[in-house]
């Protein structure tokens, strides 16, 4: 059986860091294992000028404590309202890398979200002339739409038309939770890539409701049956080079998730890259781990894989039950219980 495992430091693709004190306390989880990460612009208020996010970079950059070496690369919210003048001037900025779309009302902090991707064909066509990447969350929004057919209904009435309206356009598919998601992508055009989340990988739907409602299982899109949980272990493993890590690391404090109305959102950053060893170690595929985690987003980004090298050995951890977050707390992925690898600090 492995013991350790040593490989090329990763990344990841899709993390929301939050804003001041809360980001100052989760900020080091993420910087202690990732050499880079894509930051979500789900702010209140969002980012959606390259100004913003900017400035953005400048407080996760001044919050970074010595030593981390860690660089957030940025993205801007698209609204009904987005110009392709600023998506230009996003693409001219050293900082912006991507931009999102939010369908309205879809997830936390979606409520400036697009209400018709129409309205942002012009930024779109820019973004595809400049080489700019979409990254999208793909969940419908209708209300008749059952919750659980979200991305699959996502596909159909907007992804495809995206991809048969904008061929050049590099695309983002993040989060994704089903087969038919992960067929696409597979299947799909270059232009076409997906993060996946530790917890797809590792948890079904009975998470969230068998015994009791558990709240801190629940995120956006929400975990599905597990025969789609199979299919993502099949792509995440497989060595396809579109298929590449994004925790959507999510922290909220513990009082909004544990509350009549507890909102969508998982935090993994403590230990994300436990996580997927974790998920990859179950599937027998842990030699696939470093082209998943630290080759397959940089090189679809178009940017170099990181120099340097992380460590993992198998070795028992009690995860805290709470961490930091702010002036309150943030409860962890697998907080009060164990796991089963640790990464070694250099
Ligand atoms: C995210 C958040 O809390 O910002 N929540 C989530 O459940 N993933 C938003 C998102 O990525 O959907
Ligand atoms: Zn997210």
């Amino acid at each position: 059986m492995t013991q350790e495992l040593e490989f090329t430091r990763p990344d990841d693709w899709h993390l929301h860091l939050r804003d001041g004190a809360e980001m100052a306390s989760v900020l080091p989880h993420t910087a202690r294992c990732f050499a880079r990460a894509i930051v979500m612009p789900n702010l209140k208020p969002p980012v959606v000028t390259t100004a913003q996010a900017i400035a953005y970079r400048g407080r996760i950059q001044a919050a970074l404590p010595a030593g981390l070496d860690f660089t957030p690369l940025m993205t801007l919210y698209l609204t009904d309202g987005t110009t392709p003048e600023e998506m230009r001037r996003a693409q001219a900025s050293d900082a912006v890398m991507a931009a999102k779309l939010y369908p309205a009302g879809a997830t936390t902090n979606a409520e400036n979200g697009v209400t018709r991707l129409e309205c942002i064909y012009p930024a779109l066509a820019a973004m595809e002339e400049a080489g700019m990447p979409l990254l999208v969350h793909g969940e419908a929004t209708a209300a008749d739409i059952d919750v659980f057919d979200r991305e699959r209904a996502f596909i159909e009435a907007s992804l495809l038309p995206l991809l048969r309206d904008f061929p050049g356009l590099r695309i983002v598919f993040e989060h994704i939770t089903t087969a038919e998601a992960a067929e696409l992508v597979r299947a799909g055009p270059p232009t076409l890539a997906a993060t996946i989340t530790p917890q797809h990988l590792l948890y079904n739907r009975n998470a969230i409701l068998a015994g009791g409602i558990h709240p801190h299982y629940y995120c956006l899109p929400v975990l599905k049956r597990e025969h789609h949980r199979q299919a993502l272990v099949a792509a995440a493993t497989s060595g396809h080079p579109r298929f590449f890590l994004g925790t959507d690391s999510a922290p909220h404090a513990v009082g909004a998730k544990e509350s009549a109305c507890g909102c969508a959102g998982i935090y993994s950053a403590h230990a994300a890259i436990e996580l997927y060893a974790e998920a990859f170690d179950q599937a027998g595929a842990l030699d696939k781990l470093e082209g998943f985690a630290s080759f397959h987003g940089a090189d679809w980004y178009g940017l170099p894989r990181n120099p340097d090298r992380i460590r993992l050995r198998r070795e028992a951890w009690p995860v805290p039950d709470s961490y930091t977050f702010g002036e309150t707390q943030v409860r962890p992925l697998r907080g009060g219980e164990t796991l089963g690898w640790r990464l070694l600090a250099e």
